[in-house]
């Protein structure tokens, strides 16, 4: 498209070159004055040209492109992933075991995964445009996208419709692993949490259950079961944090936690106000949750 497009224009800059020069003179170069010659031309142009060109773009398209990028038949992939948009963060779901993360989706490579997409409120859209095209969240709809990846690696996503405040930081990343590690990353994220190690972790855990965390995350196998913010269970399996906001370091997770309206203005987690001892302990605690 980008050859034909480059012909199409060069060809018009050079006939308006032609006119520029011949500017003075009446009559098409050749032809002069000669009615029919003008309206075949046009004819050509401006109808047979186009016709032609664009037909067959639509048909190698359809052919191939869109083909190609069509959502699976129900049941013909070996695994299923269900993603769901929030404001804003991406929740991911592995049907058939208990694994719950957020943002970071992993995959085995050379393996075709369906992704079903649905939303938890406005529409988003699931884009991870070296693996896929993108399709949209809409609300009260499962809608099915393929994702194939032939190496392994790290595919960078995005949320690709304006949904609100913090759309620009709902990123994403397809993780795709060799079939044995993603085995072991799906049995640890299907597991539940660590038990708090040391005494820090066990107050951290405490503050954690009896302040508003509980309220909106789940950490499996505690009672803290809120299901407004990400899962917490495996928090350290994760390269970032808020969506790929920020890298999941010690020191970006507490600032995050002190006050996260500052790093994402408008997102639904409010600041606790902790003491600083129970600050460092709640840090502790999720620093815990490998
Ligand atoms: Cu979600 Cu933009």
């Amino acid at each position: 498209m980008l050859g034909a497009a480059a012909i199409v224009f060069l060809g018009a800059v050079a006939l308006l070159a032609l006119a520029w020069w011949r500017r003075g003179t009446e009559g098409l170069p050749l032809l002069g004055r000669n009615e029919r010659a003008s309206t075949a031309l046009v004819v050509l142009f401006g109808i047979a040209i186009p016709l032609v060109s664009l037909s067959v773009l639509f048909a190698v398209s359809n052919l191939s492109v869109a083909g190609g990028t069509d959502a699976p038949e129900r049941g013909s992939t070996e695994l299923t992933v269900e993603v769901t948009g929030h404001q804003w963060f991406w929740e991911v779901r592995y049907p058939g075991t208990r694994a719950v993360t957020a943002n970071e989706i992993h995959i085995p490579a050379r393996t075709r995964v369906t992704v079903v997409v649905r939303t938890a409120d406005v529409i988003h859209s699931f884009w991870a445009p070296q693996l896929n095209r993108k399709v949209d969240a809409v609300p009260g709809r499962a809608n099915r996208l393929l994702l194939y990846a032939d190496e392994p690696g790290r595919y960078r996503g995005d949320c690709a419709e304006l949904c609100g405040a913090q759309h620009s930081r709902m990123g994403l990343a397809v993780y795709a692993d060799s079939p044995a590690e993603f085995r072991r990353w799906l049995d640890r994220q299907a597991s539940p949490a660590r038990e708090p190690a040391s005494s820090g972790e066990r107050a951290g855990q405490r503050v954690f259950l009896d302040s508003q965390c509980a309220d909106c995350h789940t950490i499996r196998g505690t009672p803290a079961r809120g299901r407004i913010g990400p899962d917490l269970t495996h928090l350290q399996a994760r390269e970032t944090i808020a969506a790929l906001t920020l890298p999941n370091t010690r020191r970006e997770l507490s600032r995050w936690v002190r006050d996260p309206q500052a790093v994402k203005p408008a997102n639904r987690m409010p600041a606790l106000d902790l003491a600083p001892s129970e600050h460092e302990a709640v840090i502790d605690y999720l620093e815990s949750l490998r």
